[in-house]
Parts: C-alpha cells; structure tokens; sequence
C-alpha cells in the first residue's frame, strides 16, 4: 500500500504537514523546544513584528472567558531587524517553514518591514492587516478593502520573492469583499481568521478590563464562526489556498477546517493550556488519513 502523503504545498513552499503554531502563541518555536518535538510542526507563525520595536500595551494583556481568551498584547516584539540577526538563524534551524507575522501602522511600514524579510529569505510573509490590539494600524487595513488591497500591493512589490499569505479579520463588515480585493492585489495565500473584536468588565473596579476597552477573543468560542469564513470564502478564493484558524484545540477541530477547504490549520490558544497539542493533532490526522485510506490531505476536502 502507499504510504500518505501527509505533507501541503501552500504557495509553492511545502510544508511536511497542515498544522502550523499561530502568531504570538508560540514565540519564535525554540522556546517550546523542551515541551514538544517543534521539528516536527509543518511551520512556525511568529509573533507581528513591526520595522521598530514595540513594548506592547501596559495593563491587563489576558483575560479567561468561558471557552474562550481575550488578549490585548499589543505587538509587543523585538523589530524585524533584531528579529532577522537573533531570532531568524534558530528558527530557520528548527525545521518547519518560518512564516512571519508582519504588522505595520503605515503602509510604507509595512513595505519598509516586507523589504527586510525578503531579502533575509524568509519561507513566507503572514501579512497581519487584522490585530484589533493596536492604536495606528493593524485591524484598520483588514477592515476596508481599498485599505487591505494598499497594503497588499506595497508589499508584494516589496518583497517579490516571498510567498504572502494575508492575514484577513473576522471583524471586516464584508470580510468577502476585503478577500476579493487583496486577492487581486497579489495575495498568494490567506489565513484565516484573527481574532474577534470584544472585551471584559471588572465590576470590582467599575473600569474595562484592558487599558485599550477592547482585546481579541481567540478559543473554542470562536471555532464555528471560523469554520464558517473558511466555508464561505472557499469558493471565492478558489485555486488560492486558505489556511484555517480559531479555536483549533483536537484533531477532529483541524479536520472540520480541512473538510472545509483550508489545506492547513493554524492552532494557538489551545498550545497556552496543552503545550504538547499541535503533536496530537498530527498524529490523529494522519491516522484519520490511514483509517480512511487516504494518501493526500487534499483527499479529506469535502468540497
Ligand atoms: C496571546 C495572543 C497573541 C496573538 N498575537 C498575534 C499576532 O501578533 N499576530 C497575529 O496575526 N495574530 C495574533 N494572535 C491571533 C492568533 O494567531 C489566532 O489568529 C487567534 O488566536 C485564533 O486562533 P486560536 O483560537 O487558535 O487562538 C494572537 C492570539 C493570542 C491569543
């Protein structure tokens, strides 16, 4: 019998299997090196990085709700320059593709960033146009589909060699028309989803919880929601490949997003609770591709 192919080419880099960390769950993968086998991942999100470093939001970053994680962090992160001489060289060593969060609060930031990561060979550019944390930019791009095809065409010509994966928001009115517009304007590949606009109140101190009132809701709670863009966008995206995120928590989870029509996952919150849960889901997809005789992940696509 043939052996499955458990391995996704999304963009033309090949990654061993379709289940990648998502950004700013999983540092920059050294540091779960003593949790999980981190080689073993297909690719490795890294936390948004911004053209200068950024200390992030000062107050409550985190926040529990039921099946659920707010976070406002705010980009906290190094600057891609910092990024590229200390934290690239592990991660290129580590094994899985390296794909980069790149944020921004102007498009030449984010030109000026995708130029740098270029020319550095990252595997892929994860163009974040859709974190709700941040004041100037972020979620401001995913929302309009002028303002994402912007950015999307500044760095595409930017960084011509990089494979760009958009990052779309949950949050955009008509996330369909922002999809449609950024495809057109050289998206290769799309992820989806960020996290969903919301916040908390302490009824202790009678104040929202997170200096900024709002912070992202990431989790179970998010999942089916997810699952539906991912459905959704399928056919308008299609042969472009969409690579699903919310609330991925178990292998049955990725499967429903694979089922869908992404042709990989993406998991963060659940890494915070289970460290080891990316090599479980692994290992349940391909033993559903082997229960099911299956020899390429494409197969278990329903659509
Ligand atoms: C603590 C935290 C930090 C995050 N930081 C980023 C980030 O820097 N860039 C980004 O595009 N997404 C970021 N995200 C969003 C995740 O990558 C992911 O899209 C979202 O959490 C939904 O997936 P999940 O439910 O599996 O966590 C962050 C999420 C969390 C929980």
């Amino acid at each position: 019998m043939t052996e499955p192919d458990f391995s996704v080419d999304i963009a033309g880099i090949r990654l061993r299997n379709p289940v990648i960390a998502a950004s700013g769950t999983f540092g920059y993968g050294s540091e779960y090196a003593g949790l999980l086998d981190v080689s073993a991942l297909g690719g490795i999100c890294t936390k948004g990085l911004t053209l200068r470093p950024k200390a992030g939001n000062q107050g409550e970053r985190l926040c529990e709700t039921p099946s659920g994680l707010l976070n406002s962090i705010g980009l906290e992160n190094p600057g891609i320059e910092a990024f590229i001489e200390k934290e690239l060289p592990r991660m290129k060593e580590l094994g899985p593709a390296v794909i980069v969060n790149l944020a921004g609060e102007d498009v030449d930031e984010y030109a000026e960033g995708a130029k740098l990561l270029n020319d550095a060979a990252v595997d892929m550019i994860e163009l974040n146009i859709s974190c709700p944390n941040v004041k100037a930019g972020g979620m401001a791009f995913g929302l309009d589909g002028a303002a994402a095809a912007a950015v999307t065409l500044a760095v595409r010509k930017a960084a011509p060699c990089t494979p760009l994966m958009v990052k779309l928001s949950p949050n955009a009115p008509d996330i369909t028309a922002v999809a449609r517009s950024c495809a057109t304007a050289g998206a290769d590949a799309f992820s989806l989803v960020n996290t969903f606009k919301a916040m908390a109140i302490d009824k202790v101190r009678r104040r929202p919880v997170f200096d900024n009132t709002f912070a992202g809701l990431s989790g179970p709670a998010i999942r089916p929601i997810a699952l539906r863009m991912v459905w959704e966008l399928y056919d308008v995206l299609r042969p472009k490949p969409i690579v699903g995120v919310g609330g991925i928590a178990c292998a049955n989870d990725a499967l429903e997003f694979l089922m869908a029509g992404a042709v990989a996952v993406q998991t963060g919150s659940a890494t915070f609770a289970r460290p080891g849960v990316m090599a479980e889901i692994i290992a349940g997809i391909e033993r559903y591709m082997r229960q099911n005789g299956f020899t390429s992940t494409a197969e278990i696509c329903i659509r």
